[in-house]
């Protein structure tokens, strides 16, 4: 098994952008390329309302975004946050980034908001899997969308029942976290 990684979290900085949007692409939808996905995030950096996290390594080598923003069309709560981007760069996968950067996200989105959603390739297992662990589930939409993706749904986030979930799980990250730094000793 790979040992967790702990990171640091920080917001996205201009200086991040081109690492990050190398790293994203096989996360994003359709065929943009590597310039396109670094303006975006540039754009996304200066909006107030868009949470853009990075994960960082080591000396602030970057190994992880988590990108999202208020939005209102898939879910009838009028404080919706759409999750646009998780992504981890393919040699640190599978040690814990992604939840990493998925729990800072959903800790923003407990300051005000009610509902988070997102679309994920029905295929992508590992995602969905992650997602379906922190209580999102797959969710009608009226609108089109790709018939490869799923739609899911987080509701009820304020609620006391979801915050004990949360906690419970954010808990369990760290004492992962914390035994896999303790390994390293010796
Ligand atoms: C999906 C992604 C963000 C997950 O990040 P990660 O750092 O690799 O995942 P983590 O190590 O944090 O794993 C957290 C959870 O994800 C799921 N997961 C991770 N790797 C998995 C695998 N190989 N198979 C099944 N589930 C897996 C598990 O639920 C895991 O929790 P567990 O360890 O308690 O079982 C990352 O793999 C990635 O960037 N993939 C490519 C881009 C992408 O698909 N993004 C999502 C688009 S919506």
């Amino acid at each position: 098994m790979i040992s967790p990684l702990p990171v640091t979290i920080r917001p996205m900085e201009p200086r991040d952008v081109s690492t990050a949007a190398r790293f994203s692409k096989p996360a994003i939808h359709g065929d943009v390329d590597q310039e396109t996905i670094a303006e975006w995030f540039s754009r996304c950096i200066m909006e107030p309302e868009v949470f853009a996290h990075v994960a960082t390594i080591g000396s602030q080598e970057v190994v992880g975004i988590g990108l999202s923003s208020p939005g209102h069309y898939v879910c009838e709560s009028e404080r919706a946050v759409i999750l646009r981007l998780l992504a981890v760069d393919e040699p640190y996968q599978g040690r814990k980034i992604g939840e990493q950067l998925l729990v800072s996200l959903l800790t923003l989105c407990m300051t005000g908001f009610t509902c988070v959603a997102l679309y994920v390739d029905s295929r992508n297992e590992r995602a969905k899997s992650l997602y379906q662990k922190f209580g999102f589930q797959r969710a009608e939409v009226s609108e089109d969308i790709p018939s490869i993706a799923d739609y899911l749904l987080l509701e009820g986030i304020q609620t006391v029942e979801y915050r004990r979930l949360f906690h419970e799980l954010k808990r369990a990250l760290e004492d992962r976290l914390t035994r896999a730094e303790f390994s390293f000793v010796g």
